[in-house]
């Protein structure tokens, strides 16, 4: 299935944003598609319907009570006659509204009145974007199996700097072209199996090989007991699954975790620090970005015993040597992958995580607050801060780690094309 014939309804909301909606439906008749352009009141307070009446050839809708408009080419109509629903800016207050099922204007009712699948391209200050209200409608959205296209991530019309901007109308259209391929396919498939639709990301990673660390590393002091950490190994098991979504070819080097394998990924299992240091450096130099999400342990006894350690009265000390810092050899090899870190902190995160991002000489860095109510080790969610040279920022409030992979995957290619192309 490609944009070439395809009919969108183009649905349009009251943001800053809508200014660049025009291009986004002149991007989309360049695709071969046919354009219906839907506003929300608030909308038009930004753009008049008459600059997409002339960008689509076509009466734009405005109101779902309005007699010409229905006589023309009513909402069950246009919900019918979509292959495919863009909203594009969507504000947090529609999409509140698409997750709470309202049909009070006719863009919201198209959305229910709908079988054709539907994307949102957000756009929002930052703030609002992190609060967890939005997050949790779009969790909810995407359980449904809403795509979101973007947002992305820079400054906004608003003065703040962060998650929130509209993606380039380019973006959203090739992402959309994109995912409107694989929806088809999708779609056969379950027509066959009965099945339900599955969320496809974007092919952002298309062509490029992505090496990921996940889990914790077990420390043996005898043959029977280990140190070890928290670590569950969900986060990197998640970013996996992600990048393999984004089109990557994914290798996957785990320490002892409970895990299935995500479809598509090639998976070493490696038990000790050192094992991991071995298997990462043998594979490193193949790939084009390495993500170390793994809880490395940093240090491990100095001699390992053979045989079971006995008791004996009184205290015991145990000698430790430190192991390799992965990460941070990778990032020194001379031809490196685009290297990005985790950094799990109980306290201090930004200093902490600004500090390890210069010393290890990384790319990005992605940093949590452990250890509390705001997720980490061993939780389903997590809420992270990301760094990157030259001040970048952004921040994600809490969200499940699957989508929370989506997200960085997302900011992670974004970062990586502008390391590969740094004039563009
Ligand atoms: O210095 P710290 O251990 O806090 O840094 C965390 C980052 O470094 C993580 O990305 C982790 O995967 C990586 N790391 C590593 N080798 C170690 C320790 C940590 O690759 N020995």
């Amino acid at each position: 299935m490609s944009l070439n014939k395809a009919n969108i309804v183009l649905g349009v909301t009251g943001g800053i944003a809508a200014y660049k909606a025009p291009e986004i439906v002149r991007r989309l008749i360049d695709k071969g598609a046919s354009v219906r352009v839907v506003m929300t009141a608030s909308a038009c307070d930004f753009v008049k319907p008459l600059v997409f009446q002339a960008v689509s050839g076509h009466p734009v809708g405005v109101d779902l009570l309005d007699e010409a408009a229905e006589a023309a080419m009513g909402h069950i109509e246009l919900a019918r006659w979509a292959d495919a629903v863009l909203v594009a800016p969507a504000t947090a207050n529609t999409l509140a509204r698409m997750t709470a099922g309202a049909a009070d204007d006719l863009l919201t009712t198209i959305c229910l009145a709908t079988r054709a699948p539907c994307w949102v391209a957000p756009a929002m200050n930052s703030v609002m974007w992190e609060h967890p209200a939005t997050a949790t409608n779009i969790t909810t959205l995407q359980s449904r199996g809403v795509r979101v296209l973007g947002p992305g991530i820079g400054s906004q019309a608003c003065g703040e700097t962060g998650a929130g901007r509209l993606l380039e109308p380019d973006d959203i259209v090739s992402s959309l072209e994109q995912q409107f391929a694989a929806a088809g396919e999708e779609r056969v498939l379950m027509d066959a199996k009965d099945a339900c639709v599955v969320n496809a990301e974007p092919m952002l990673l298309a062509d490029s090989h992505v090496l990921i660390t996940a889990g914790p590393t077990r420390e043996a002091l005898d043959p029977v007991r280990f140190l070890t950490n928290h670590s569950s190994g969900k986060m990197g098991f998640a970013l996996a699954e992600a990048a393999v979504d984004a089109g990557a070819s994914v290798t996957l080097i785990a320490g002892p975790v409970r895990l299935e394998t995500p479809g598509g990924v090639t998976r070493i299992d490696v038990v000790s620090a050192l094992d991991m240091h071995k298997a990462v450096l043998r594979h490193a130099p193949n790939n084009d970005i390495f993500i170390s999400v793994a809880a490395v342990a940093d240090y491990r006894v100095a001699k390992q015993q053979a045989h079971k350690i006995k008791k004996s009265e009184g205290e015991m000390t145990l000698q430790m040597v430190r192991n390799p810092d992965i990460l941070a050899e990778v990032a020194a090899l001379e031809a490196r992958p685009f290297c990005v870190g985790f950094a799990a902190e109980t306290k201090d995160l930004d200093i902490y995580a600004r500090g390890k991002l210069t010393k290890k000489n990384l790319d990005m860095i992605v940093g949590n607050l452990v250890g509390q109510a705001t997720g980490g080790f061993n939780t389903d969610d997590n809420a992270v801060e990301v760094y990157w040279p030259n001040d970048g920022y952004a921040s994600f409030a809490s969200r499940s780690k699957r989508l929370l992979a989506n997200d960085l995957i997302t900011l992670l290619s974004q970062r990586y094309r502008a390391h590969q192309d740094p004039v563009n």
